[in-house]
């Protein structure tokens, strides 16, 4: 008999938040069952902006988790969201990334559908003849593909397939919303996009994102060139629910370089680098805060990003248990000049696909991956800055990390 992978055994999660069981990332079966109680669960997840599916009919398809989903604008203006499966065979429904459909027809025996979803043509119903078709009981109304229920905030179209997921600016709750709305404050355009493949669990990005100890250690451009220091003035916010966090630092060119770095012989702090170009690092003053860098996530897998005036969003898509897309889009707000869409481009060097810093983060987490396919009984330590997942003012701290799995732990409970 199949048993099914809820009832399988997951693997155990110490109390304390400080220990990760490296099986966490490792195992099949807990991949499984995070896919129905993450992905599937009551959280929202990422699927698109706004902006890509701005006129009715315009769609793009992606996925929740591992799930191909559609997203699709109607002829009401409203966005609808579904499991891009055939109701029939469970072929894909849409094939393209992203296109203008009146409606979707499965390639496969033609069934089709209209942009909400609903299964409206199915090839020869009737037969051919008099002879085959579908049985006058089957109706057409009970077979659509999963529908999901959308939410956008900000012009960020979030999905979920569960009908108790919480109304998306509770479950984002008010510092993250707050801190959401300070960068989408306007509407953007896409100026670019790239997807990464990572050789890690999709988690391991996720604590490298919200992991504000690693920035200045493991990027010599964030250290050699002052973009981001543990000595600046910053902080690391973390919601209660341990979910979602936003790590923030301020470039403060009056205050003298400091030497902790020095202090500490880093392999990211040196002086044998210079940019041949330094108006890569040119920028302008676009927030009144001070705050020249925030990242921000929403779990499970959403990333808000501004370095500086380069602002991104990242969508992490687990694709098997050490494979990770991470498909990044850059923005820049409808209103920029010819002068500041240049300067937000340039930047996109520095954090994107010509510059070390996204690269030295897929490669740390593929370091993990291997690191640990021996040693599936151990545990990671994650303390750096105590035992809890709070909020705190210095960045040497791993608060946010714990965050994470306190969340994982809630969402995962058997
Ligand atoms: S699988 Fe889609 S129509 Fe048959
Ligand atoms: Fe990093």
């Amino acid at each position: 008999m199949l048993e099914s992978s809820a009832v399988r055994p997951l693997v155990f999660m110490p109390p304390e938040l400080t220990r990760v069981p490296f099986a966490v990332y490792a195992h099949a079966e807990q991949h499984a069952a995070e896919q129905t109680r993450i992905f599937q669960g009551p959280t929202w997840n990422y699927l698109c902006l706004d902006a890509e599916v701005a006129e009715p009919g315009d769609y793009r398809t992606t996925f929740a988790g591992e799930t191909p989903v559609v997203v699709v604008r109607d002829d009401d203006g409203e966005i609808y969201g579904f499991e891009n499966r055939c109701a029939h065979r469970g072929a894909l429904i849409a094939l393209e990334r992203a296109g203008r459909a009146d409606s979707f027809q499965c390639v496969y025996h033609a069934w089709s559908y209209n942009r909400q979803g609903e299964l409206t043509g199915v090839a020869f119903e009737h037969g051919v003849k008099g002879q085959g078709g579908m049985p006058a009981s089957f109706c057409k109304e009970a077979h659509g593909p999963r529908p999901l229920r959308i939410a956008v905030f900000c012009g960020l179209v979030f999905g979920s397939f569960s009908d108790d997921v919480l109304p998306i600016e509770e479950y984002l709750g008010e510092e993250i919303s707050q801190r959401i709305r300070r960068v989408l404050r306007e509407p953007v355009q896409v100026i670019g996009r790239f997807t990464q493949a990572l050789p890690n669990n999709w988690k391991l990005y996720v604590e490298n994102v919200k992991d504000s100890y690693h920035a200045s250690l493991l990027h010599l451009f964030f250290t050699t060139f002052e973009l981001n220091r543990l000595s600046q003035r910053g902080g690391v916010i973390v919601d209660p629910s341990g979910a979602h966090h936003v790590s923030y630092s301020m470039i403060e060119p009056e205050r003298a370089k400091d030497d902790s770095y020095k202090a500490q012989k880093l392999r990211s702090d040196t002086d044998d680098y210079r940019l041949k170009d330094p108006s890569l690092l040119a920028g302008f003053t676009e927030y009144d805060d001070g705050v020249t860098l925030q990242i921000l996530s929403v779990f499970p897998g959403f990333v808000l990003q501004q370095i500086q005036n380069c602002l991104a969003v990242r969508q992490v898509l687990p694709k098997g248990v050490a494979r990770t897309e991470l498909n990044w889009t850059y923005l820049g707000y409808v209103s920029d000049t010819p002068e500041q869409r240049q300067v937000r481009l340039k930047q996109s060097n520095l954090i994107g696909p010509a510059g070390f810093i996204s690269m030295e983060d897929g490669a740390v987490g593929g370091f993990v991956q291997r690191g640990i396919a021996g040693a599936h009984d151990a545990q990671a330590i994650v303390e750096m800055g105590g035992e809890d997942a709070a909020s705190s003012e210095g960045r040497a701290t791993e608060a946010s990390v714990r965050g994470f799995w306190k969340a994982y732990r809630y969402y995962m409970a058997p």
